[in-house]
């Protein structure tokens, strides 16, 4: 794997009043923002898509590591206290480089808590996992799911097709209904008679098309998905140091705010954006930012 050596960027300590970044290559990484803004009320959010270089799950890890750095400079430049790595392929690689990068920045990812969402959720210990090529190739569930559940049996497939339908907003229908089968079918197969008894969505652009996944998977098999899992990490550390926005026993007074940014295609974003959050979003939502 290519080791992308980082400049060293001297971030303040993290105050309890500034946003928590957010980033994907696209609109992915809103399945994990919706999950951050139900725990997170009270928390302002930045969300960046870089959909110019979309996708990155057949990049190569090092391209999909440099890319992150730049996704990350752009929120550390906006004084987030806390990085959130909404995109499975860029924690599969990323965080080291990025905890060197930014080293007084919390930096978490979105593949250990998946990885243990599945260990919670699985029975027999029978896991298929689907994501990108790039997450895939690299093992990453692999090795964290069989760190915490070693005699775990796992078989993952590549479904790169999914990002694309994700991201036209193209979520459910016949024509999607095929595809998930085409991907999912051989995958369950390599179990032989008994089959997985869960199914990780490995990559948060699954999410959308969790209808279609779970109707094929069918209703022996739990759909896994990181988002909530996440959330409630990212929770967990705002409340262990100190850094909520908002005490939870103080009366709730104002809501937060999210801020989109995309690296390309403000009205495609806002339109895709609003399916996956749903509610309505116009281009002037959206910042177009160069990294
Ligand atoms: N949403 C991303 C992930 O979780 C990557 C999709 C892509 O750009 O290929 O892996």
């Amino acid at each position: 794997m290519g080791i992308v050596r980082a400049m060293r960027y001297d971030t303040p300590g993290p105050q309890a009043a500034q946003p928590i970044g957010v980033f994907d290559s696209g609109v992915g990484g809103l399945t994990v923002l919706r999950a951050l803004t139900r725990v997170l009320p009270r928390e302002d959010f930045l969300y960046l898509g870089d959909t110019a270089r979309l996708p990155y799950g057949a990049k190569s890890p090092a391209s999909v590591s440099r890319y992150a750095l730049q996704c990350a400079r752009v929120l550390v430049d906006q004084g987030i206290k806390l990085l959130v790595v909404a995109c499975n392929t860029a924690s599969s690689v990323a965080l080291p480089a990025l905890r060197e990068a930014f080293p007084g920045l919390p930096v978490l990812g979105v593949v250990q808590p998946g990885a243990r969402a599945a260990c919670e959720r699985t029975r027999a210990g029978r896991i298929a996992v689907i994501a990108t090529e790039s997450t895939v190739q690299g093992g990453a569930y692999h090795k964290a799911i069989q760190r915490i559940r070693p005699d775990a049996e796992i078989r993952s497939r590549a479904c790169p097709l999914f990002v694309a339908l994700a991201e036209e907003g193209w979520i459910d229908g016949p024509l999607v209904e095929g595809v998930v089968g085409e991907y999912l079918q051989p995958l369950f197969r390599e179990f032989g008679s008994h089959g997985p008894d869960s199914l990780v969505l490995g990559c948060t652009h699954f999410p959308v098309l969790a209808a279609p996944i779970s109707r094929v998977a069918g209703p022996d098999v739990a759909v896994i998905d990181s988002a909530a899992t996440t959330a409630a990490q990212v929770a967990d550390y705002l409340e262990r140091t100190g850094l909520c926005k908002a005490e939870k026993s103080q009366p709730k007074t104002s809501e937060g705010g999210v801020h989109f940014m995309a690296t390309d295609g403000a009205s495609r974003f806002a339109r895709v954006a609003g399916i996956f959050l749903g509610r309505e979003l116009t281009p002037d939502h959206v910042q177009i930012v160069d990294l």
